[in-house]
Parts: C-alpha cells; sequence; structure tokens
C-alpha cells in the first residue's frame, strides 16, 4: 500500500462528517428512539409515553408547519464520506462540517440507528426546539424541549454544534433568545451551556400543570 493510500485510510478512521438537517416523517423512528434514551439518561422512563404514531402525528401534521415557527426536529447523521447534494432542502439549509477524531468511534448502536437516507449515515443525535415569546422583550425566542448526542459519540463538539444550529437560527430570525432547562444533578449538561456561553438563571422554578390537573380546571 502506496504512503498515501495509508494515510487515507487512518483518515477516514479519524474524522466523520456530521451533517444537520431538518427531520421529516422518516425520522420518526429515530427520534422516537433517542427520546427514549433520553428519557433513561434522566431517570424519566415513567413520564415517556409517546410512540411513533404519536410522535409522528404531532410532530409533523398535515399540512406542515413552518419550521422554527412551530415544534421543529434537526436530526445529526454522521458518514464517513461527504454528504452528497440535499437537492430537498428549501426551508433549512443542512449544515456540515468534518469532525476531526482523535481516535476511530466504536458506536454499537450503529445498525439500529441507520438513516432512513441510507448512504451509511448513522443518526447521532437531535435536538427538539419550538417558538416561545418574551412580552418583556416583545420578541420570539427558540425553546430547546430536548437536545441529545448518543453516548458513543459525545465530547467530539456534536451537541456544540446542534445548539450552535438553533442558536443561529434564532439570530438568523431576529429572536430575543434561546432558553432551555435542565435537570439540577446533570451537571455535564450544565458544563455544557454554560461553555456555549448561557446563563443558569438561579432564580425560576417550573411550575407544570399536568393533563389530569387541566382537567380539572376545564369547569373553572
Ligand atoms: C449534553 C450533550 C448534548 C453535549 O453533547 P456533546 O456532543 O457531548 O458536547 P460537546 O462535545 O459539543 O461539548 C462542548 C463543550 O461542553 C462541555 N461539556 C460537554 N460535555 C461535558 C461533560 N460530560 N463534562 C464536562 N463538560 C462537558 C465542554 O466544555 C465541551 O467542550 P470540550 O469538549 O472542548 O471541553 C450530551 O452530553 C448529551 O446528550 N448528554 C445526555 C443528554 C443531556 O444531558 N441533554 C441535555 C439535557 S437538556
Amino acid at each position: 500500500m502506496s504512503s498515501s493510500a495509508a494515510a487515507t485510510q487512518e483518515e477516514t478512521a479519524a474524522s466523520v462528517w456530521a451533517r444537520i438537517r431538518l427531520a421529516d416523517r422518516r425520522d420518526v423512528p429515530n427520534i422516537h428512539r433517542l427520546i427514549r434514551q433520553l428519557a433513561e439518561f434522566e431517570l424519566l422512563t415513567h413520564l415517556f409515553s409517546a410512540t411513533e404514531a404519536s410522535l409522528s402525528d404531532t410532530l409533523f401534521p398535515s399540512p406542515s408547519l413552518p419550521p422554527f415557527l412551530s415544534f421543529t426536529v434537526l436530526v445529526l447523521g454522521l458518514s464517513h464520506s461527504p454528504f452528497s447534494e440535499d437537492g430537498d432542502a428549501p426551508l433549512f439549509a443542512p449544515i456540515v462540517r468534518r469532525i476531526d477524531l482523535e481516535s476511530a468511534v466504536e458506536d454499537p448502536e450503529a445498525v439500529e440507528f441507520a438513516s432512513p437516507r441510507g448512504e451509511g449515515i448513522v443518526v447521532a443525535g437531535f435536538v427538539l426546539c419550538f417558538p416561545n415569546y418574551s412580552g418583556y422583550l416583545a420578541k420570539l425566542g427558540l425553546y430547546i424541549e430536548d437536545i441529545f448526542v448518543r453516548a458513543a459519540w459525545r465530547r467530539r463538539g456534536l451537541g456544540r454544534m446542534l445548539l450552535a444550529a438553533v442558536a443561529g437560527q434564532a439570530a438568523q430570525m431576529g429572536m430575543g433568545r434561546v432558553d432551555s432547562c435542565v435537570l439540577d444533578w446533570n451537571v455535564n449538561a450544565i458544563k455544557f451551556y454554560e461553555d456555549m456561553g448561557a446563563e443558569v438563571v438561579p432564580m425560576r422554578r417550573i411550575c407544570r400543570l399536568t393533563m389530569n390537573k387541566l382537567a380539572a380546571l376545564v369547569d373553572e
């Protein structure tokens, strides 16, 4: 083998192409698996009742709603070769980066998370966001409900890439801010957000009315 061929092989093992694109219905099985993994990570599987069908109906209604002005999922795909041109993405131009790895990554879930788009693409993470509104600012913002990178691929800048994709979109749309909510014990995620420039707001608590409480209030 020539030295240049050897170098190319090594380069393939030590780098990967990452692409963030708008999800569609075909991504639902992977999104469902990713949300389940997030619930397991957060020790909240007792709250996880979404099915592929309910995700599909709620995230991808027909007629479709405009991305970032409604529920929006971006999926992160990885490939060992450059992505082919994406001709069907008028609403959100995919973001592609080459990620240098210190060594080849073993992904035991690669088959389970194969992308519906084929070409050896593996889905490694996602972010789910939707618009909110600040009366103080009189501006729309984006709220990140879920952000997740599968365990095999963490600490390689992919979470940063997902968060930057949402933040960049918010900036481009003239929005006021991007919010997220993190469990108080999730110190790694807190470090992650802080590293991205986020302030952890100490004074706020989530006040949640769950479905049975909503029903109880209907008659009032
Ligand atoms: C949080 C999460 C999305 C970060 O994704 P990631 O791809 O691992 O993050 P990145 O590699 O882009 O990290 C960017 C920076 O965040 C910080 N960071 C990320 N993970 C960290 C960890 N485990 N410990 C300490 N700092 C961390 C670091 O400063 C890191 O930069 P560095 O690697 O150059 O030091 C990912 O760890 C994850 O999916 N965790 C489980 C689910 C979760 O906690 N989601 C957020 C809940 S709202």
